[in-house]
């Protein structure tokens, strides 16, 4: 099969950097003590491990390219359930709680900082994701795109097939660079997440999402008919291998001529997802989406995505 990370269109997936955390300095003084409490801390990070959700099938749903592995999911049946009617009977990470339910959606249990998950991501996702046979060569090296998204002409450059989606979503949230969010908050984890919760709640008061809206299996299966409707706003062709009912269904995708662009109100639900799920997934998602890309301004009236070294704020990709 291939590989659990290879259809990886969305955000901060196969996460590499997974370390154990360096046990909180304790009671060293007293040697008993500091076993016991080593003992404790640890049997603590092993509950919280043992409610995470897991594969029952150990390698996921192909047929939906990874991207909803419900099916073959401890947690199945929740999978059914609006996301807040689950949340709210478990004092539980959603992340942990619906770990591998997609690709994207994975527990890390210690605190990793969101300038170092940020730059991971975008590395992971720079050697995963790409269509077979596709490498990256560097800043604007892919070929020239430009959206039509609710009115307006964005230029952008698909150096790896990923951008196709994750350069809009991020437009489409405000969570560019040059969109008004404060990078540097990203280096104080409290504030990054305080922000990303503030982000959430503007894009609930503005979407009003229902509990029907937010099931997990259906928000889950919209993220393959995101990326199909992101290609239709570009106006290239999906690619062959993505042209299969479970893509082409949801996104009425035709061709690149007969097809349904993406819209806000859809990127927003998949992002609100993330916050349901915990401002910490939110957060994660939305620094992973400022540390990469950036809105220039050119000195015309176009609308133009940059990335990387392109952008005032470069992420550490050493
Ligand atoms: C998350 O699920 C995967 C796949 O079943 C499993 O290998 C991993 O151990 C789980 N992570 C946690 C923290 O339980
Ligand atoms: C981090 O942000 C919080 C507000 O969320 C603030 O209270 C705290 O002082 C900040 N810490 C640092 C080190 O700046
Ligand atoms: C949000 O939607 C719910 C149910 O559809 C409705 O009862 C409520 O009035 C709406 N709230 C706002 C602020 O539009
Ligand atoms: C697809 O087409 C159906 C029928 O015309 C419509 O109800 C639905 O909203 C469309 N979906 C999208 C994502 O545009």
């Amino acid at each position: 099969m291939a590989t659990a990370c290879r259809f990886i269109f969305a955000v901060a997936v196969c996460r590499v950097y997974t370390q154990p955390a360096p046990d909180e300095p304790g009671c060293e003084l007293e040697e008993g003590c500091t076993a016991s409490f080593l003992q404790t801390t640890r049997s603590l990070k092993a509950s919280v491990a043992e409610k995470c959700g897991h594969l029952t099938n150990g390698i996921g749903d192909p047929t939906t390219f990874f991207n909803n592995n419900c099916k073959y999911h401890s947690r199945q049946e929740d999978c059914m359930r609006p996301i807040q009617d689950v949340m709210a009977e478990h004092e539980i990470d959603g992340y942990c709680y619906f770990n591998a339910t997609a690709m994207y959606i994975s527990y890390v249990p210690d605190d990793v900082s969101f300038v170092e998950a940020a730059a991971a991501a975008i590395l992971s996702l720079r050697a995963t994701s790409s269509s077979p046979g596709e490498t990256y060569r560097g800043e604007s090296t892919g070929p020239e795109a430009v959206y039509n998204f609710e009115g307006k002409a964005i230029y952008t450059h698909i150096d790896v097939s990923h951008y196709v989606y994750d350069d809009l979503y991020a437009y489409s949230l405000g969570f560019l660079q040059g969109q008004g969010i404060d990078v540097r908050l990203m280096d104080n984890s409290s504030a990054w997440e305080a922000l990303s919760r503030e982000k959430c709640d503007e894009i609930q008061a503005m979407y009003n999402f229902t509990r029907d809206d937010m099931i997990l299996n259906e928000v889950l299966d919209m993220n393959m008919p995101i990326l199909a409707m992101s290609y239709c706003a570009a106006n290239i062709e999906l690619p062959s291998f993505l042209q299969v009912p479970y893509v082409t269904e949801k996104s009425n995708y035709t061709s690149k001529l007969d097809c349904s662009p993406i819209t806000r109100r859809e990127f927003a639900r998949h992002h609100y997802m993330k916050c349901l799920l915990g401002y910490r997934n939110s957060a994660m998602d939305m620094a992973y989406l400022v540390s990469r890309a950036c809105l220039l301004d050119d000195g015309t009236s176009n609308l133009k995505i940059g990335h990387l070294s392109e952008c005032p704020y470069a992420p550490p990709l050493a």
